[in-house]
C-alpha cells in the first residue's frame, strides 16, 4: 500500500518574514490532506522558526542537505545530530545542484546518506541525468551508478527508512517536465535495481518524481504505478500552488 508523499524543496529563498508565512499557510491548508504525507526543506537558517509553525501539525520539517561529519572542526557545515535537533525528520541528500554546482560525488552522498540515517532521520536520495546524458541514452546507467554507490555502502535494507527522488537535471526549473510515462519508466528502472537486492524493500520504496511539479501535471504524475509522489521546487514556493499539488496526492491517497 503506497502513501504518496510531497515534499517542498524551498532551495536557496526566502527570509524570516516569508518563510513564516509560507509555512503558516501550509499548515493550515494541510488539515484537511489526511491522505498524503507532506514535508518542507526551507534553508538551514530558518529551520527554526519553520519547525515553531509547524509543531502538532501534518507538515513535516526537513533540511535541503547535511555534513557527511557529525561534528568537529569543519567550518560552515550542519550536522545531522543538529538537524534532529532542530526537529528534521528528513534531509535531502545528493541534490543535483550539490551534484552539479558543489562537486558533490556519489561516494559523498553515500556517506550523507549514512550520516542520516544514523540519526535515525529519513533520507531523501535524489538521482538523475543530465540532458546530455539522456541524449547520449545513458540514463538508466547513470541512475544506477548513483543509486549503487548507496546501496553498496549501506545495503538495500537501508532503502526501508529512505525515500528516493528521479529529478531529470533537465526538468529542474526549466518547466519542462518529464512526461508521466518518461518518469514511469526511470522509476521502474529504480525499483527493479533495488528488487536485484531485496524484493520486498523495493516493492515499499517510495520514489518521488522531482523537475517541474505544478498543481497542472501533479495528479497525472501520481497516477502512474511507480511514481509515488513530488519533491517539487519552485511551485513549493506558492503556498497555495503547493496545496493543490498536496491535494492531488491526497486524492489518490484516497482511491488506494
Ligand atoms: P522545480 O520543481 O523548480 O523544477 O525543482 C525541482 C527540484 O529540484 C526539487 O528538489
Amino acid at each position: 500500500m503506497r502513501r504518496i508523499l510531497v515534499a517542498g524543496n524551498w532551495k536557496l529563498n526566502g527570509n524570516s518574514h516569508s518563510v513564516v508565512r509560507l509555512a503558516s499557510a501550509v499548515v493550515q491548508g494541510a488539515r484537511e490532506l489526511t491522505e498524503v504525507d507532506i514535508a518542507v526543506c526551507p534553508p538551514y537558517v530558518y529551520l527554526p522558526a519553520v519547525q515553531a509553525q509547524l509543531a502538532g501539525s501534518r507538515v513535516a520539517l526537513g533540511a535541503q542537505d547535511a555534513s557527511v561529519q557529525d561534528r568537529g572542526a569543519f567550518t560552515g557545515e550542519v550536522s545531522a545530530p543538529m538537524l534532529k535537533d532542530c526537529g528534521c525528520r528528513c534531509v535531502i541528500v545528493g541534490h543535483s545542484e550539490r551534484r552539479s554546482l558543489f562537486g558533490e560525488q556519489d561516494q559523498d552522498t553515500a556517506y550523507k546518506f549514512a550520516a542520516v540515517r544514523r540519526q535515525g532521520l529519513m533520507p531523501l536520495l535524489c538521482v538523475g541525468e543530465t540532458l546530455d546524458e539522456r541524449e547520449q541514452g545513458v540514463t538508466e546507467a547513470v541512475v544506477a551508478r548513483q543509486l549503487d554507490a548507496v546501496l553498496a555502502l549501506e545495503g538495500a535494507g537501508a532503502l526501508t527508512d529512505a525515500v528516493i527522488a528521479y529529478e531529470p537535471v533537465w526538468a529542474i526549473g526549466t518547466g519542462r517536465t518529464a512526461t508521466p510515462q518518461q518518469a514511469q519508466d526511470v522509476h521502474a528502472f529504480i525499483r527493479s535495481r533495488i528488487a536485484r537486492q531485496d524484493a520486498g524493500v523495493a516493492a515499499k520504496t517510495r520514489i518521488l518524481y522531482g523537475g517541474s511539479v505544478k498543481s497542472a501535471n501533479a495528479a497525472e504524475l501520481f497516477a502512474m504505478a511507480d511514481i509515488d509522489g513530488g519533491l517539487i521546487g519552485g511551485a513549493a514556493l506558492d503556498a497555495q500552488e503547493f496545496l493543490a499539488i498536496c491535494q492531488a496526492g491526497h486524492l489518490q491517497g484516497q482511491q488506494g
